[in-house]
């Protein structure tokens, strides 16, 4: 087996190739002066199992393109299973047709990855569990979500209570709160615009608790913003957001740290500073 590293999962790649004691294959990848993306497998691949490791992640748009071109490489070079392990799918929010006219970019992404050779996908904690389907491929979808329990127990919070950011997050929020045998609920949540979010209380009390709010995603950071205030209201004890995902884009970090958040835990699906989990255990356990 051989794990070649795109290059918006370099990290990653290195701990799975130690993980499963194989060779780490960098590929050469470079920008033509047209902005076009120039890749090369600069190792033998024939006849090997290769893992092909690219979050596509911003520059979304780049690394999908790099992932298409180091899968149609690996496949063309002979390898004889390609697994293409998108830890962050890209594009996944947009799955459905939710104007008319538009684009369901998540099915478009799926038939790319498949056209483009590969014999297999892996993710992690992506968006919707539905849109693994549209892939006639093997397709699994792994959960970080044990992981990042396991992590959170070792921080001795007090009478600690689990959030899902919202409703799709309930299921996350059971996950985690089962390593910490920890109460759960979620947020109701309404999106107003693309930026902005109306979240309403629950039913747990958590005055004078710890708080962790959990997500598949932090992006803008709005919402971890505005179920931070609604549990200061509530008067929390210390608030905590953890997510698979360090989307974190422009100013979030800050934004969400300003709003009364202690620290986010993220993993390393995505590198960022926030990345203290690692998911390469998970997912070396499940190439295994
Ligand atoms: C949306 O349904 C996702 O699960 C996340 O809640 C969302 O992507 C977070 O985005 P933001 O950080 O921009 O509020």
């Amino acid at each position: 087996m051989k794990v070649i590293a795109g290059s918006a999962s370099g990290l990653l790649a290195g701990r799975l190739a130690k993980a499963l004691g194989c060779q780490l294959i960098k590929p050469e990848v470079r920008r033509f002066p047209d902005s076009e993306t120039y890749v090369r497998i600069p190792k033998d691949v024939k006849g090997e199992h290769a893992v092909v490791v690219q979050s596509t992640c911003a520059p979304a748009n780049d690394n999908l393109v790099e992932l298409y071109l180091l899968l149609d490489t690996a496949k063309d070079l002979g390898a004889r299973c390609v697994t293409a392990l998108v830890p962050y799918f890209g594009y996944a929010r947009q799955d459905k047709r939710f104007k008319p006219g538009e684009a369901i970019s998540a099915r478009a992404v799926c038939k790319l990855v498949e056209r483009a050779g590969a014999d297999e996908l892996l993710t992690v904690d992506i968006h919707e569990d539905e849109i693994m389907k549209n892939f006639a491929i093997p397709a699994h979808n792994l959960s970080a979500m044990s992981l990042i329990g396991r992590y959170l127990a070792k921080l001795h919070m007090r009478a600690p209570a689990i959030l899902g950011a919202d409703q799709g997050s309930l299921a996350r929020a059971r996950r985690v709160a089962a390593e910490l045998a920890a109460e759960y609920d979620y947020f109701e949540k309404t999106r107003l615009t693309p930026t902005k979010v109306v979240t309403k209380p629950k039913r747990l009390d958590v005055a004078k608790r710890d708080v962790v709010i959990i997500d598949d995603i932090i992006s803008t950071g709005g919402t971890v913003v505005e179920a931070a205030r609604v549990l200061k209201k509530q008067k929390a004890r210390k608030i905590y957001a953890a997510c698979t995902h360090p989307v974190l884009v422009n100013n979030a970090l800050k934004k969400i740290s300003a709003a009364g958040v202690l620290k986010v835990i993220a993993t390393d699906t995505i590198e960022h500073k926030t990345s203290t989990v690692s998911v390469a255990p998970l997912i070396a356990g499940a190439i295994r």
